[in-house]
Order: structure tokens, then sequence, then C-alpha cells
């Protein structure tokens, strides 16, 4: 290998540019080339790539959101779209890939490899956690910051106004960030879609509920299956009509920001490992931490999400305790 391309694909992470800075550094210390690839798979059809070196990528290990960009492509989908990112790969010289992103990238990424004689490596670079092989995701952390300091403010107005609200946080499959973002807050109760919870679930769980509390607040993953959050902010005003409720939906600010140190550290972490992965031959696979100790997953195996199996009883279980 002489010259590593990278990639950010899918929606953006906080941390994604401290993983993109620490591929190329590393790639400068086993005297590797890299160049960057702007808007993900897209650029790869359209040839559109940026010189990166070690300098290039001073001064970004802070910011939020990508410097390569990012795009969901729809090209790459295709045989065509594909044969066309790989003659342009060669063109560039490009004898190994990098690609940084969440589940839609690792599936592209997987069919790549088998297609193509070229190794990739993926970094998990998603908000939601949804990734087999790796304890966290880059983003993970700092979104769950973000959603902590919005619902504290929230919390701040409920208290006020005696008010229950419901917030609704990403997670368009998953209820991880719902999940430990809830536990965070001191949510009432919370509403993910591997929990499988009905609103009737939830209205007894308020009517057992303490109801001297001057606040209450429902932290509802965007996947929910129940309704979503503005159905079950009107089932409620049905059903409780003396309760003055909102629905609040945080969206895209969960994706932006500063990443977190934790972040900042993972990426930096997996980012060397996936140069050092591909220098020992490795293809086709994820870069993850597990328990501490970096790991690789097959493309195959990181795709397929985390459910019910992680998402425990124990942890609903700890939400009743913690809320009563
Ligand atoms: O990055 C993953 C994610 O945050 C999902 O939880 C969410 O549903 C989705 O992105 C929304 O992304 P976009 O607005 O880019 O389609």
């Amino acid at each position: 290998i002489k010259n590593i391309g990278i990639l950010t694909s899918g929606g953006d992470s906080p941390g994604m540019n401290a993983a993109i800075r620490a591929v190329v550094r590393a790639s400068y210390y086993y005297n590797l080339y890299t160049t960057g690839v702007i808007r993900g798979y897209d650029g790869l059809i359209k040839n559109e790539f940026m010189h990166l070196d070690r300098k290039s990528v001073a001064n970004i290990i802070q910011r939020g959101g990508t410097v390569l960009k990012t795009a969901r492509s729809e090209g790459f989908m295709t045989k065509e779209g594909r044969e066309l990112a790989y003659k342009n790969l060669r063109a560039k010289r490009i004898d190994a890939l990098v690609v940084i992103g969440g589940d839609g990238t690792f599936t592209g990424a997987n069919v790549f490899s088998q297609e193509f004689d070229i190794p990739i490596v993926g970094l998990p670079g998603t908000i939601d956690n949804d990734l087999a092989g790796t304890d966290f995701t880059i983003g993970y952390d700092s979104a769950l910051n973000t959603v902590v300091e919005a619902v504290d403010r929230i919390r701040d107005t409920a208290e006020s106004h005696n008010r229950l609200f419901i917030v609704e946080v990403m997670g368009r499959d998953s209820g991880l960030i719902a999940l430990r973002s809830g536990i965070g807050v001191g949510a009432e109760s919370i509403m993910i879609p591997e929990a499988k919870m009905t609103v009737n679930d939830l209205i007894d769980r308020l009517e057992r509920g303490r109801k001297d509390k001057s606040s209450k607040i429902i932290v509802v993953a965007e996947g929910d299956r129940s309704g979503g959050s503005f159905q079950i902010g009107e089932t409620l005003k049905e059903k409780f009509p003396n309760y003055d409720i909102r629905v609040s939906v945080l969206g895209h600010i969960q994706r932006g920001g500063k990443p977190s140190c934790m972040d900042r550290v993972l990426a930096s972490r997996l980012g060397v490992a996936a140069v050092e992965g591909l220098l020992s031959s490795k293809s086709g696979v994820m870069v993850g931490l597990v328990n501490q100790e970096v790991t690789y997953t097959p493309f195959s195996q990181a795709i397929k999400h985390i459910d019910a199996e992680t998402v425990t009883p124990g942890w609903m279980k700890l939400v009743d305790i913690l809320s009563l």
C-alpha cells in the first residue's frame, strides 16, 4: 500500500475530523500518502479529490462536521457507479480506502470490497451508536452531551411551568441516544423502538408515577414505533387533560458542535488502528473498541443493528428505579 484514500459518508458526526486527522498522521508515520475524497462515495464517482497531508489536518481535531464533506450516494448503489468509482481510484493511484460512517457506508464498502481488488477498512462515525463490533461509535458521546445540555434547559422551564415535556431525540432505527441521554437527564420515561413500549404502557407508567412532581420529561427516540412524539403528545393530552404538555424535537443540533474529549480520543485511537490494520492486510472490516481493546469486525457483522440484546430489560428497569 502506498496511497490511502479517505472519505466520510452518510450523516456526519462530531469526531469525524479527529478521525481523518488520525488516519493522515498515522499514514505519514508509516510513510504512506493520503488522498481525501470529497462528499463520500459521490465524490469517488464524480472524481472529486483533495490533497491531504499531515499539515492540512492541523487544527481540525476540535471541529464538528467533516472537512471532507459527506453525502448519501444513490450512484454508489448501482454497479455502473461503483465501476466508475473504482476507475477513478485507480487513476488517482489510490490503493486502499478508509471509510468513515455508519451502516449505509459499510453496506456500500462491503459490496465494493467484494467486487473490486481494493482493501477497505471502516471507522464507526455515527451519533446513533448502532453498530456491532464497537462499544461506542465516534460522535455518540458528543451527541449525548448535546442532548443532555438541551434537555437540562427544557427541565428548567418545565419546572417553572409545571409541564410535561416530550423530547424527541435522533435515532431513526435505534434508541441508544434516547436511552443513555434519558438516564442522564433523569427522564420520567423513555420510549425506544427496542423496548416495544406502547402508548398505553406509557400511560400506565405515568398513572403509577408520583403525582407531586413539578415537571416530567419523556425522552422519545425518533425511531419510536408507538406513533412518534407528536402522536404521543396528542394521546397524553386526551388522557391527562390537567397536564400542561409540550413536544420538543431537538433535531440536527445533535449532529453538530465540537466533539467531546471521549470522541476525540476514540477517533484518534481508531484512526491509527485503521492504518495499522490496512498495513497488516486487513480488509472488509470495521475497526472498533470493545472493552478498551481494538477489534476488527467484518462489515457484514458490524451493520447488524444492536437491538434488544444490548438494550436489555435491565436498562428499562434502571429508568423505572431512578424515576421513582
Ligand atoms: O446520523 C444518523 C441520523 O442522525 C439518524 O439518527 C437520523 O434519523 C438521520 O441521521 C437523519 O439524517 P438526515 O437528516 O441527514 O437524513
